[in-house]
């Protein structure tokens, strides 16, 4: 008796740059995400190196350092090897070989369309982005996508429009290359998909990721720029000190004052972190003047300070074992290349590129 192969599971990639030590924004925005989706899909979670390359050209020397930092951030907020697969996207190479071939069939309108684009260019004013790779952003951030065939992009609305050029970028691409013939034991054996047959580069989807308005210490979103932020790493009494001159409701300007934590940034806080009894102590000593802005901020810095201890933990055991760390991101690194090899195969073929026959075996 033969039971039906099951389902395969459904595959969610995503990546973050490597800004540095990942601050609680990135946290509630993301990685918080990241870590229930590992128990649902098989996942890709990658730290975009070379998308920082894309801004900061002309001084990398903050990539490796930044990167190594993100890295044990994931590893500490519960990115579990054994579940997920996490790599460093430079170290497979697949991703500088993609956007090239995508590049090929990409229209530069398209490319100057990306809101971002422009928006970003004014930002950062201070750099020089009138570059190939910085209009080509997106053609990397496709391939990342593509080269995983994934299904779902947790990604922030922010990242959205980048999704959809991906969906553009690969529908263009299944409309001039259609599968090429099965051409060893390999591909009979993986046995593709119905749809998988059809398409060399499956449309992704975006999975929206719900994200919480999460303030900074100034009211304003939690941002590194804004140089508002608390780092996952921060020790009990930095979080205590960023949080005690934290922006209030403005009409509490006496202690006698009722307030409303509804426009209170560190009401926000309560909400995301806080117990619903805290929750309820805070809206009802608040509003009554019953309690003072103080000691509510001691209670959100309370709530903040014991979500962190077990990332905390984490961190410091893997900062103790840095080839325990290296291990891990070269595992990774293995899976995610035999994973995107399969897919360059069908592309380079696809695309009337020769291969040596060492290639095709080698997958
Ligand atoms: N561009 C994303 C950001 O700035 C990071 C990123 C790179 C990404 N490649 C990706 C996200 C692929 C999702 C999928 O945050
Ligand atoms: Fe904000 Fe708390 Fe002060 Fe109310 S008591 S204004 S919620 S800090």
């Amino acid at each position: 008796m033969s039971n039906p192969a099951p389902a395969p599971q459904k595959r969610v990639l995503s990546g973050m740059r490597p800004t540095g030590k990942l601050h609680l924004g990135n946290y509630m925005g993301a990685l918080h995400n990241w870590v229930r989706l590992q128990d649902q899909y098989e996942c890709y979670f990658f730290i975009a190196d070379l998308h920082a390359l894309t801004t900061d050209y002309a001084d990398p020397s903050a990539i490796a350092p930044n990167t190594r930092e993100v890295a044990l951030d994931f590893l500490a907020a519960g990115l579990d090897p054994e579940r997920c697969t996490v790599f460093i996207q430079s170290r497979v190479k697949p991703h500088y070989e993609l956007p090239l071939l995508l590049g090929m069939i990409t229209p530069l309108g398209w490319l100057e369309r990306v809101p971002s684009y422009k928006e970003m260019q004014e930002n950062l004013s201070s750099k020089d982005l009138t570059t190939y790779g910085f209009l080509g952003y997106p053609v990397l951030m496709a391939s990342d996508i593509l080269l995983y065939k994934a299904d779902f992009v947790p990604v922030g609305q922010d990242q959205q429009a980048h999704v959809e050029l991906t969906r553009e970028i690969a529908r263009r691409f299944n409309q001039f290359y259609k599968r090429p013939p099965i051409r060893n034991v390999g591909d009979i054996l993986r046995r593709p998909t119905a749809e998988e047959a059809m398409y060399i580069l499956p449309e992704p989807q975006v999975l929206l990721t719900p994200s919480p308005k999460l303030p900074g210490t100034d009211g304003r979103k939690m941002s590194k720029s804004y140089g508002n932020t608390i780092l996952l790493s921060d020790p009990e009494r930095e979080i205590r000190a960023k949080l005690k001159p934290m922006v209030t409701d403005p009409a509490r300007v006496r202690r006698s004052d009722p307030g409303n934590p509804d426009k209170c940034p560190v009401g926000d806080l309560h909400k995301i972190f806080s117990s619903q009894e805290t929750l309820a102590k805070v809206y009802d000593g608040c509003t009554t003047a019953g309690i003072g802005c103080i000691e509510c901020k001691t209670w959100a810095a309370d709530a903040i300070v014991a979500h962190l201890a077990p990332i905390q933990e984490r961190r410091a055991r893997f900062e103790q074992q840095p080839a325990l760390v290296e291990e891990i991101l070269a595992a990774g690194e293995e899976r995610a290349h035999v994973r995107a090899e399969q897919t360059m195969v069908d592309v380079r073929a696809a695309m009337g590129l020769a291969q040596s026959a060492q290639g095709v075996v080698a997958q």
